[in-house]
Parts: C-alpha cells; sequence; structure tokens
C-alpha cells in the first residue's frame, strides 16, 4: 500500500493503479477529469506538492509521502474566486476541461500572484480546451489572481436576466468547481463494467466468437453477441438509413475498426480488461476500402446493400456553360481536405440500469434524449417509453455525440443482467469510433464578369462517408446547398457524392459539410479578385448577398440579413492590414439555423411552477453552448422575474418534451422560441393578477414548428431554412507567417447573451484556425494512427487575440426574439480567410488542409 496525503487526509491505495483512478474511483474526487489518459490533455491535473501534474500518467506508488491536492481541497475563499472569475469571465463551456484549468491556476498564482497575459498562456500549455479558444479561461484567470490580491469581496450579480445581458451561466460554479456530474463522474451500487471487442483490421470476416476461457475468470459476467440483440439489430440517426450493426454477427465482415463484434461485462473496472482478453474472436481479413475512389471501381465490393454511393446531390439553377462560357474570368481548382476529430474533451460514457419490471432508465451525455429512446428501444424490442433516458452534463459534442456509441451497448447489457453497467469509452475508442468530419475532394470552377461580379459556379464534392451513414447525407447536402456562398448569383450546378469506404464514419461535425465547401468557394474567390484586379474584400462586397437578394439556392434573402454591415464592419479592419503591409485574408459565409428543407423541425418546452419557482423543462442538450442560460434569459424576459426564480432542468424524457436534436445551430431559435411561447402561458396568468403561489403544479406548454420547402421544391423562392446567420472574417498573419489577429463581425440576430456567444464565437475561430493549419486525423489502410496529443489541437499558447462585432438587422417578428444562434457559423469562415492570409502573403494558394508551408507545418507540397 502506498501512503500520501489528499486534501489534507492521510489516506493509502493499492500502489499499480494510477494516481487518477485512486483520486476518482476511490476517494470520488470528481474535479479530476479522465479526458484522455494519455498525458496529452491535462484535465487530470492536480497539484503535487504544489507542482501542477498530470493524475493519469504515474502509477500510486510513485506518489508515496506527497501531498496531493485537488479542486476539492482548495480553501473556501479559493473556490469562491476561481468560480465568480470563471462564470463573470464568461469562461465556462462544456465545463470538462476547467477543473484542470483551475488548479492550473491556482499553481501559478501560488507562485506568481501577479503574471503577465503571457505567463498565464504559458501556464495553460499543457491544458486543451476544445470549447473557449482560451481567451476567457485567461481572463478568468487574471480576474482572479487579481481578486485574490487584493483580497477583494465576492461581488453579488446586479441583474435582472434580460436578453443582452451577461448573466453568468447557471452551471458555471458546478462545473469549476467540479461538483457537476458528467456521466462518468456516477456511481452505481453493484454496478457492473462493459465494454466492446472491436476488429483489428477495418474489413474482417467473423468467423469465431469464442468466450469459453473468459467463463473462467472469476469476474466474468457474461459476453454478448448480435444473437442476444432481442429486437433490430441495426442502429442509425437517420431512421430510414439505419445500417450500423449493434454487433457484427458471425459470419458477417466488419466495415471499420470501430465496429463492435461482442461486448464483454465484467464486475470491475479494474478486471475488465483482463477478461476481455480471454474472448478469442477468429476473424479472416479481406481487403479494405479506403478510399471513394477504390469503392466507386466497377469491380469493387458493396459494403452495403444499397451499394457504395450513401448520396448523391446535384443542385441546379441557370444554365452553367453559357454563363462560364461568357464569363470575363473564370477559375477552376481542386480542393482536397481530410477528416477531423471533434476532440471533445468528456470521452462517451453511458451508465444503463433496470427500471421497473420491463424497461431501462439510462443516462446519457449525447445530443438529444429522445434519439437515443428511439434508437435504444427499437433494439431493445420495446415501446419507446420504456426507456427512460436522462442527460447528465455534457463534455462537448459539435456534433461527434449524435450517433450511438455506447448507450445501446449499456442498455443491451443492463436489460439482459438486470444490473446497473457503465460503458465508457477509453480516449483511443473514442478517437476511433465516433464519426469524423468528412473528408472531402473538390472540384469548383467559378466565372465572374469583369467586374468581378460572380456569374456561375460548377462544383463538384466527393465526400469519404466512411463505413456508415450516420449524418453523411445531410451533411452532404447542406454542403452542397451552401457551396456558392453567400452571394448574389443564381447559376449553380453542384455535383455532390457521399461514397461509404472502411474509414471511420463520417457525419456531423461543427459546420456540418460547409466548412470544406466554403474553403473551396472563398480561395476561388480570391483567384477571381487577382484576375480582377480588386482586392479580396471588395470581391465580396460586391457579390455579398443583401436583403431582397436571391441567395444561389433560391432563397429570398430577409430584410435583416447583415452581410452587408459585417463586411462594412471589416473593410477598415482589412484596409488598415494591408495599407501596413501586413498579409491579410478575408471570408465571408452564411451557415443556416435549423434542419429546414421541409423536414420536421419543432422546438418544444414546458413551463411549470414547482415549490414556488418557475421551472422550463426542455429536452434540448446543452453541449457546452449554454442552452439552460438562454432559456433561462427568454424566461427572464418573458415573465420578467429574475434569474433565481427560473430553474432551466436537465432532459428528462420523462420530464422535458422533445425538442429534437442539438444540431444544425438550432436549439437558441428552435427551443428559445418554445420556451418563449410556454412562457407566454403563465405570463397570462400572471397578467390575470394570479400568484406564483395560486398557480403551482400548473404546467404551460409551448411549440414551435419551422416550415420549409423540400429540395427539389419547384417554388421559384423556395424557403430552405427559416432563418440564416452571416459573417465576414479578416485573419493578418506577421512576418513569420504566424495568425497575429483575428477580426470577425457576426449577423446571429439578437444576441441572447453577449459573452457567451463570443466565447462561441472565440472557440470556433480557434477550432476553425486548427482544421486549418495543423489538425489532421491520419489514417493507414483504414487504421487511425493519431493520438489525442498528435491530432494537431491547439493550445493557449497558439490562440492570437481575437476580436469580435456584432451587427443586427431590425428584429422580424417575435420568433426567439430575433436570435438565429451561431454554434456552426462560428468556425466556417476562419479557415478560408487563413487561406486568403497565406494567398496574400505570397500568392501560393495552398489548397489542401492542413495547409502545408506556413509557420505551423513547414513542409512544402
Ligand atoms: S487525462 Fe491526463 S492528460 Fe488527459
Ligand atoms: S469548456 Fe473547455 S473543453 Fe469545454
Amino acid at each position: 500500500m502506498v501512503n500520501l496525503t489528499v486534501n489534507g487526509r492521510a489516506v493509502s491505495g493499492g500502489e499499480d493503479l494510477k494516481l487518477i483512478d485512486f483520486l476518482r474511483d476511490e476517494l470520488r474526487l470528481t474535479s479530476v477529469k479522465n479526458g484522455c489518459g494519455q498525458g496529452a490533455c491535462g484535465a487530470c491535473s492536480v497539484l503535487v506538492d504544489g507542482k501542477v501534474t498530470r493524475s493519469c500518467v504515474l502509477p500510486l506508488a510513485r506518489f508515496a509521502g506527497k501531498n496531493i491536492l485537488t479542486v476539492e481541497g482548495f480553501s473556501q475563499r479559493e473556490k469562491d474566486v476561481y468560480a465568480y472569475a470563471f462564470a463573470e469571465a464568461g469562461a465556462v463551456q462544456c465545463g470538462f476541461c476547467i477543473p484542470g484549468m483551475v488548479v492550473a491556476a491556482k499553481g501559478l498564482l501560488d507562485v506568481n500572484p501577479s503574471p503577465a497575459p503571457a505567463e498565464i498562456k504559458k501556464a495553460l500549455r499543457g491544458n486543451i480546451c476544445r470549447c473557449t479558444g482560451y481567451v476567457k479561461i485567461e481572463q478568468a484567470i487574471a480576474l482572479a489572481a487579481k481578486m485574490l490580491r487584493e483580497n477583494s469581496p465576492i461581488p453579488a450579480w446586479e441583474g435582472s436576466g434580460l436578453l443582452g445581458e451577461n448573466l453568468p451561466r447557471v452551471d458555471a460554479a458546478a462545473k469549476t468547481l467540479g461538483t457537476g456530474l458528467y456521466v462518468d463522474d456516477i456511481t452505481v451500487e453493484d454496478m457492473l463494467y462493459a465494454t466492446a471487442l472491436r476488429p483489428p483490421k477495418p474489413r474482417m470476416r467473423v468467423l469465431k466468437i469464442d468466450d469459453t476461457e473468459a467463463k473462467n475468470h472469476p469476474d466474468y459476467v457474461a459476453v454478448f453477441t448480435a444473437k442476444d440483440v432481442p429486437g433490430n439489430n441495426k442502429i442509425g440517426h437517420l431512421e430510414f438509413i439505419s445500417d450500423w450493426d449493434v454487433f457484427i454477427a458471425e459470419g458477417n465482415v466488419t466495415r471499420y475498426v470501430g465496429d463492435a463484434v461482442a461486448l464483454v461485462v465484467a464486475k470491475t473496472k479494474a478486471s475488465l480488461a483482463a477478461v476481455k482478453a480471454l474472448v478469442k474472436i477468429d476473424y479472416e481479413e479481406l481487403q479494405p476500402l479506403t478510399s471513394p475512389a477504390a469503392a466507386l471501381a466497377e469491380d469493387a465490393p458493396k459494403l452495403h446493400a444499397r451499394g457504395n454511393v450513401l448520396s448523391h446531390e446535384h443542385l441546379v439553377r441557370g444554365d452553367v456553360d453559357a454563363a462560364l462560357q461568357n464569363a470575363a474570368h473564370v477559375v477552376t481548382q481542386h480542393y482536397s481536405v481530410p477528416f477531423t476529430e471533434h476532440a471533445f474533451m468528456e470521452p462517451e460514457c453511458a451508465i444503463a440500469m433496470p427500471e421497473g419490471e420491463q424497461g431501462v432508465l439510462l443516462y446519457t451525455a449525447g445530443q438529444s434524449i429522445y434519439d437515443e429512446q428511439r434508437e435504444v428501444a427499437r433494439m431493445l424490442g420495446l415501446a419507446p417509453d420504456l426507456v427512460h433516458v436522462r442527460a447528465k452534463l455534457v463534455g462537448g459534442g459539435f456534433g461527434g455525440k449524435e450517433d450511438m456509441s455506447v448507450q445501446h451497448h449499456a442498455a443491451l447489457a443492463a436489460w439482459l443482467l438486470k444490473k446497473p453497467v457503465k460503458v465508457l469509452l477509453s480516449r483511443q475508442e473514442s478517437l476511433v469510433i465516433h464519426p469524423k468530419r468528412h473528408a472531402m475532394e473538390m472540384d469548383f470552377t467559378s466565372g465572374c464578369d469583369e467586374d468581378g461580379r460572380l456569374v456561375a459556379l460548377r462544383a463538384v464534392v466527393v465526400a469519404d462517408t466512411g463505413a456508415y451513414a450516420s449524418l453523411g447525407g445531410p451533411v452532404l447536402q447542406r454542403a452542397c446547398t451552401h457551396a456558392a456562398g453567400p452571394y448574389n448569383y443564381q447559376c449553380i450546378d453542384i455535383d455532390g457524392k457521399a461514397v461509404y469506404t472502411n474509414n471511420p464514419p463520417a457525419g456531423a461535425f461543427r459546420g456540418f459539410g460547409v466548412c470544406q465547401t466554403a474553403f473551396a468557394m472563398e480561395c476561388n474567390l480570391n483567384l477571381l479578385a487577382e484576375k480582377v484586379g480588386i482586392s479580396l474584400w471588395e470581391i465580396r462586397f460586391r457579390n455579398a448577398v443583401r436583403p431582397g437578394n436571391v441567395l444561389p439556392n433560391g432563397q429570398l434573402v430577409e430584410e435583416n440579413a447583415g452581410l452587408e454591415a459585417c463586411l462594412l464592419a471589416m473593410k477598415g479592419v482589412y484596409e488598415k492590414a494591408v495599407t501596413a503591409g501586413k498579409p491579410a485574408g478575408v471570408a465571408c459565409f452564411f451557415k443556416n439555423s435549423g434542419i429546414g428543407v421541409g423536414l420536421e423541425d419543432v422546438g418544444r418546452c414546458i413551463v411549470s411552477v414547482e415549490g414556488g419557482k418557475v421551472h422550463v423543462r426542455t429536452s434540448a442538450a446543452c453541449i457546452g453552448q449554454g442552452l439552460a442560460t438562454v432559456t433561462t434569459q427568454e424566461a427572464c424576459q418573458t415573465l420578467g422575474l429574475p434569474p433565481d426564480m427560473i430553474v432551466a432542468e436537465a432532459p428528462d424524457t420523462r420530464r422535458t418534451p422533445d425538442s429534437g436534436t442539438t444540431t444544425a445551430s438550432r436549439q437558441t431559435f428552435f427551443s428559445g422560441e418554445a420556451t418563449r411561447r410556454a412562457a407566454l402561458g403563465l405570463k397570462a396568468e400572471l397578467d390575470a393578477g394570479k400568484t406564483l403561489a395560486q398557480l403551482e403544479g400548473q404546467e404551460f406548454f409551448g411549440e414551435y414548428f419551422g416550415v420549409t420547402d423540400p429540395m427539389g421544391s419547384d417554388k421559384p423562392n423556395p424557403v430552405s431554412h427559416v432563418a440564416y446567420g452571416y459573417a465576414a472574417q479578416v485573419v493578418t498573419l506577421d512576418d513569420e507567417g504566424r495568425v497575429d489577429n483575428v477580426e470577425t463581425a457576426f449577423d446571429m440576430g439578437r444576441v441572447i447573451n453577449p459573452k457567451a456567444a463570443q466565447g462561441q464565437i472565440e472557440g470556433g475561430i480557434l477550432m476553425g484556425l486548427g482544421y486549418a493549419l495543423t489538425e489532421d486525423y491520419p489514417l493507414d489502410n483504414g487504421i487511425p494512427t493519431a493520438k489525442y496529443g498528435t491530432l494537431g489541437l491547439l493550445r493557449a499558447t497558439d490562440a492570437p487575440p481575437m476580436n469580435i462585432q456584432f451587427v443586427q438587422g431590425p428584429a422580424l417578428g417575435d420568433i426567439a426574439y430575433g436570435a438565429k444562434g451561431c454554434g456552426e457559423l462560428a468556425t466556417i469562415p476562419t479557415a478560408p480567410a487563413v487561406a486568403g492570409a497565406y494567398y496574400a502573403k505570397d500568392g501560393k494558394l495552398r489548397a489542401k488542409f492542413p495547409m502545408e508551408d506556413t509557420f505551423y507545418r513547414k513542409t512544402k507540397p
């Protein structure tokens, strides 16, 4: 046994345990997060004799006699200061990284109470945050330092929660101090642990699964395979293309290395790996298809019964051949972008347990509890209401938690065994299993007249959609519908294919296909600007859609569309940089709010009076964007009540009505509007003279359906989406080619909470910089080779200054009080603006991500 001190208490534990497992599993210190288990993310940081140390790397034996401090062991004063400072600065989004950041902050401030900004950045070098862009975390640490130095009291928040106020996030303190619970922070009595066996190569025939040896292990509980699935062995986010096997059955062929062949259940977390190692699976290795070209070859084996093309989009308006023939300038360019990984900080985890005679209760952290309910119920052959899903905190998603990963396996094991079961992915499993951002090959031909006004676009897009459908079809569709950009021309021929391969599946990822085609479109604009002899800003200004124009997809541009205003806000910034001789890139883009294209798109909310407070109940998942704070402010605005009278409940299929998936930047708009409508019901009663006490127990329902036209509508101006957000951005480089400033203007409609919106955009910008410059997800014959630390995620020391402006046109009606949302738009313009800056620097078009021959990657193509 190893003796040590943790948070002032003498404790002892087994010497082979990792320190993190001892702290989390034995001492239940939930501020210590396991983000990677690979020493790369800093989420597990603790202080060891005052020094910031990653607890996931070394065994307990190395800490004998040491003093360990976690956030739980901070003084109450320190806890109060950090909780206040992180909330006040708007530094908390999904929150998973934050306790590690707080530990890094204390490690710094204990030795340097007045750190310079660069010293704060340096102190955070070992800690990844995927949500925030680090700006507000650094501001929070500077604020905490000042308060601790000056012994300032904790100020009370003096606002009313109305729209436009910087109401501190309602979950900020719990996330900062590590008391807020993510799924893996929960333990249940008699809980079992399960993990899936997966093939070593992408395409393998499963010959035989044998658990004879495993059964001899004292902690063996069960091995489940396809034969044990009582309902449908296929899952899939889109019900009409459910092509993803719960398990690949004996005799069948795997489609990627993340496929599950069997599920092993053991009595303890510690023995799970040993039991798993005793299960033997015989395979026959088959040649994988690792590119769309290979999958489209005539003699290629069919990966799915429907063939190897998941979806095909062909959007045509006008006569592109004629327009290009008559154009004054035409450019044609090939663009190539790789798979990229969400790298959300919290690996996937689910806990399931029996509920009632036949049902199952599932704790999850996905992007929609009702999707999880539907998919799990179908797999178990149960009525949906027998599957009770409750969401815990979600440590980031960005689209990567829309599909089932662990939920169905936990539910199956719990339902069959009638015992609680936890399934937690290791970081390496997480990297392999969930769908990625699509790799795309794109050929874009754009034409303009002699003034630089666009006349036509021909685009061919081939997306590698990997092993399963996931959301590959809709992603391809958004890639195509946005490919022509937010510009005023209506002559397009855009042909897209999403092709199945034996690579990991690709699906939703912030931007939903638009990051890829925006890069191609915006780079072609840069090439045309050069031919015309006008600036990168001018060509965009001449073409930008204004109210009353028609988007390339035919939709009329709303009266409040602010792209022109965004560009005008960037004019001085761009010209100043150019005058100073700095390389500067400009990009514009737009992104839909809501699913649109005629599909069901609905927000729902119940507002109820309980215990004298107003409960806001919607199933909309907060994956870090701050939805509970949005709905709280919507309720405060509608009811005129202060935020401490509002309780925003966590999603729960028994309490919160179905508000759809957190996807397509839709929840601020859809669930925000549903909240407003539900709250109006309560307001009418209050206005009629009733008190909250008299209304105790009453419920008010709000629902909002977004009505749109389907793809291929024959209307002259179909409404594809209920709203679009717009942005313009300028990126500049220093002499060494390092990004030294990002300025941006956003039209996201009414800004509910400016600080939260800035935080979203800062995080989106950093993600966009990583996409352009450093991030990659390499595959070796279909096998991912990256670890969390080699994905190319940017760190605090890489984050440039960012300045964000909001522009807002007139409100068009009351829907969601004029908010449009910005979750995805935040990421889209950055990579093209970086490409423009490098093009301005040396006249070389870098048409491939991550870009080469830059400050960040020296290799030349
Ligand atoms: S969990 Fe330890 S560094 Fe990521
Ligand atoms: S808030 Fe930092 S990873 Fe989400």
